[in-house]
């Protein structure tokens, strides 16, 4: 049996917030931290993604560069983990192109993502006049994308948010289909779902910590400083019951914050969302909130500073090292299945 292989992938959205970090980076980590020796991880920056809703070039590449530097502040390890740019593999676009070959209009037409990107309803259709004179060719089948992005390198184990799980079903049937006519030559890899629920907006917590909300209080970066976390965690939106207890319906606010404790916590001996509200029962909300602030500012001191002179300081070489390394492992990787691909299908 292959050893396993781990994939997973991240826009170059620039600095993560807590959002992302919770519900995606924490988990690369671990993951990393406890994998066998044997097996292979990576972790894309997929630039080439971004390119469907994102059209400025400098933005692009200091986004591309903080959310490096953001990975590896966070506990990724250049040396063990392959982290690379998409954009310097060129194999994931040409066995994009290869994929796309056989990949059925209707089947990428049901996906939910190019709707919700473009704001419309779940039952557009990609032929309907309105629709497709904004809908754009890389937007519909990035999927295909995706799915050669997770084939190229033969992965076993995908995690991913809930919000994905559609998108690996469809890198499964890739996968199964040119299997299917060319031989057994790709994986279809298995889903690791993130353990982690959606962490939510501090000011409106019915809706999702987002990096597209205009309100910057509404979301913590990995990078902001102990005043600014200070700041955010006490204009949190909350309600005027007295004590702490957890309810996500009736209290989000409350109970969102309790998630946030929740999550920071290494796993060892946690404490459930109730099991923590049962602690801070007693105190005013805003003693409860000062207990939050000082828990996120201890988590993320250590990766505020790693952060900092990865980008400002005296580990700036570091990064350009670990953008080579990632380049040069995660092109001999994909090569590797290339060469049976092109193999395969006559090229
Ligand atoms: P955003 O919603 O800010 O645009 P992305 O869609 O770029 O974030 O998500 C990047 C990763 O972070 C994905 O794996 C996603 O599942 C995870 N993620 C984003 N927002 C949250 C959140 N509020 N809670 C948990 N995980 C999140
Ligand atoms: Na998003």
């Amino acid at each position: 049996k292959a050893p396993p292989v781990i994939f997973s992938g991240i826009q170059p959205t620039g600095i993560p917030h807590l959002g992302n970090y919770l519900g995606a980076l924490k988990q690369w980590v671990k993951l990393q931290n406890d994998a066998s020796p044997d097996t292979t991880l990576l972790y894309s920056l997929v630039d080439l993604h971004a390119l469907t809703t994102q059209e400025d070039p400098d933005q692009l590449r200091q986004w591309r560069r903080d959310m490096l530097a953001a990975l590896i502040a966070v506990g990724l390890n250049p040396d063990r983990s392959i982290i690379f740019y998409q954009s310097k593999v060129p194999a994931h676009t040409e066995l994009m192109w290869i994929l796309s070959t056989n990949a059925s209009m209707g089947y990428l037409s049901r996906m939910t993502q190019w709707k919700s990107k473009l704001d419309l309803p779940d039952d557009s259709s990609p032929f309907d006049a309105a629709v497709k004179m904004k809908l754009k060719l890389g937007l519909f089948s990035y999927p295909v994308l995706q799915a050669a992005d997770i084939l190229v390198h033969r992965a076993t184990h995908v995690p991913v948010g809930s919000d994905q799980s559609q998108h690996l079903e469809f890198a499964r049937d890739c996968a199964n289909g040119f299997n299917h006519n060319y031989g057994p030559v790709l994986v279809a890899p298995d889903t690791l779902l993130s353990p982690a629920k959606r962490v939510m907006s501090l000011t409106r917590p019915h809706l999702k910590m987002s990096k597209s909300h205009t309100d910057p209080k509404s979301r913590i970066m990995i990078t902001d400083s102990r005043e600014e976390i200070e700041r955010k965690v006490k204009s949190a939106l909350t309600d005027s019951v007295s004590g702490i207890s957890y309810d996500p319906t009736g209290r989000p606010g409350v109970s969102n914050l309790l998630e946030i404790l929740f999550h920071l916590q290494d796993d060892h001996d946690q404490a459930s969302p109730q099991e923590l509200a049962k602690i801070y029962e007693a105190l005013s909300m805003r003693a409860f909130k000062e207990q939050v602030s000082g828990c996120i500012e201890h988590h993320l001191r250590g990766i505020r500073d790693a952060f900092a002179s990865l980008v400002r300081g005296s580990d700036r070489k570091r990064l350009d090292e670990a953008m080579m390394l990632g380049t040069n492992k995660a092109n001999q990787s994909a090569q590797q299945t290339m060469d049976s691909v092109r193999n395969a299908i006559g090229l």
